[in-house]
């Protein structure tokens, strides 16, 4: 039976037998060999004999697989506990060296590993950056779960758009030549294979609400969908959220849910990932230094989540947004590229200068003009703005996008008309408002946006393990 690499540098104890597999990670003097299965960052060291043959010395090469049955002893060299003697060992998989793209002596760009990325879980990086994005994603569900909330999978393709902005994938079988027409010219989508026009999910909000209808609260993780054109370090055109929704919250209630989810999660990485947070944070601390003092962060990795798992988060009105920033230094020196003023969206520049510079903490943004924001959410009794809340990190600007909903039928449909989405064909959303409507509220965390956050990776297209971006679907 295979130990796991985890298992043997955990234990106490040694001189017992083990079987271990994994990949090469180096090999010296003929002799010591870094073996690692994925389990944990560390290396096992496994000791061959000078006797071992000469065919398979030649193939304990970079990247090759192999099996080895042995004994766990301490380790007589310096930089590990123990090690394993090895009785027997066996290739599995040889690896060309002159061919194997991941050469792992010369640290290979993070923009080289892209390119490679079905490859690139075999570095440290890595692998400690995809193991985080586990443990937070097991966090999520054992944070909801412990506290009764039903896991729900909402639709992955919709006949509707959730935000209203239009930024959806068509998913359709009708054949791009002689597209079936209508006799005005439009396509006919009564011919395509569900009978109507149809896209990928952009949010499951919509069909979460249905569901806190009848259990109070619920959430869905699943993936989702946007075909909007923006090729930054933080968007993906195909990402991961997390939407709890919860029957009889507010506003309020909303946001303590996501202060205290985003902590507990933190925290559970914290606790379980320790020895890849703190390798990261090496990481980070090695490329800060390569940047000029006034641009360093203050506060390492561990510190940072340290401190946000300790701190509230501030909160603050959309209008008190806008104040601070027309106020700032930034803005009377002319540092901002976009306009400053009541009614247009808060842009990552001025997201960054309210979290990074002046109020050096996680932000709650609240009752946003109600133009720049979804038509679900409820309107508040100035008539100008919604209960809206996003939640600015530092380094990353919005992580969390959420609201109170519209639980009013009249004041729903009439700000649906407003916004010319279509109240007949979404009449089952309508629905919850005609049968036993209550106040409610949800909010959806991007997933990769809080792995960034937690790993202190800089490019979303580092903590997804597939990205799709403008132009980019390898793999
Ligand atoms: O603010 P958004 O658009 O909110 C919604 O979709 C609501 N239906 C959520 C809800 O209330 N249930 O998106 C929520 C979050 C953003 O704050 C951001 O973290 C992430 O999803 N996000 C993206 N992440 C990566 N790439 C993109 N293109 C993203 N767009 C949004
Ligand atoms: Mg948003």
């Amino acid at each position: 039976m295979r130990t796991k690499i985890k298992e043997i540098l955990n234990r106490e104890d040694a001189d017992y037998k083990v079987n271990v597999k994994g990949w090469v990670r180096s090999f010296r003097n003929n002799q010591f060999i870094a073996l690692n299965d994925g389990s944990c960052l560390g290396n096992i060291q496994v000791v061959i004999g000078l006797d071992t043959d000469e065919k398979i010395l030649k193939s304990i090469t970079n990247g090759a697989s192999i099996s080895v049955d042995g004994t766990v002893i301490a380790s007589q060299g310096k930089g590990q506990r123990v090690e394993v003697k090895a009785d027997s060992i066996t290739i599995l998989g040889e690896c060309d060296p002159e061919k194997f793209p991941l050469q792992l002596k010369n640290r290979p760009s993070l923009e080289y590993l892209r390119e490679i990325a079905h490859l690139r879980f075999r570095t440290n990086t890595f692998g400690a950056i995809f193991r985080v994005r586990h443990t937070l994603a097991y966090a999520i569900h054992k944070f909801f779960n412990d506290r009764g909330f039903v896991y729900m999978h909402t639709p992955i393709v919709t006949a509707s758009d959730a935000e209203g902005a239009g930024e959806m994938f068509r998913v359709t079988t009708l054949p791009f030549d002689k597209t079936p027409r209508n006799e005005d010219g439009t396509v006919n989508f009564k011919e395509d294979f569900f009978g109507r026009s149809t896209n990928l999910t952009v949010s499951g909000q919509l069909e979460a609400e249905l569901g806190a209808m009848a259990f109070s609260e619920v959430y869905t993780f699943g993936p989702t969908f946007r075909a909007e054109n923006s090729n930054t370090a933080r968007h993906l055109a195909e990402f991961w959220m997390i939407e709890p929704e919860v029957a009889f919250n507010d506003i309020f209630d909303n946001m303590d849910l996501a202060e205290d989810f985003i902590r507990y999660i933190i925290g559970y990485a914290l606790e379980h990932n320790k020895e890849d947070l703190d390798f990261l944070a090496q990481r980070l601390a090695e490329e800060e230094k390569q940047k000029p003092m006034n641009e360093r962060s203050e506060l390492g990795l561990i510190e940072k989540l340290e401190f946000v798992m300790n701190n509230k988060f501030e909160r603050i009105t959309y209008t008190q947004a806008i104040d601070i920033l027309l106020d700032s230094p930034a803005y009377k020196k002319k540092k901002f590229q976009y306009e400053i003023k009541w009614g247009a969206d808060l842009q990552s520049e001025h997201e960054r200068y309210l979290v990074e510079k002046h109020f050096k903490k996680p932000v709650i943004v609240t009752a946003y003009p109600k133009d720049i924001k979804s038509f679900y959410m409820r309107m508040n009794d100035d008539g100008k703005t919604v209960a809206a809340m996003d939640i600015l990190a530092p380094g990353i600007g919005e992580i969390v996008g959420g609201s109170q909903r519209e639980e009013r039928l009249d004041k729903l449909e009439q700000r649906m008309q407003e916004m010319h989405i279509p109240t007949e064909e979404m009449y089952w959303y309508l629905d919850t408002r005609r049968f036993g409507t209550v106040p409610h509220a949800g909010f959806g965390l991007g997933f990769e946006r809080i792995v960034l956050f937690v790993t202190g990776m800089t490019n979303i297209r580092d903590v997804i393990p597939f990205p799709r971006t403008p132009k980019n679907a390898e793999f």
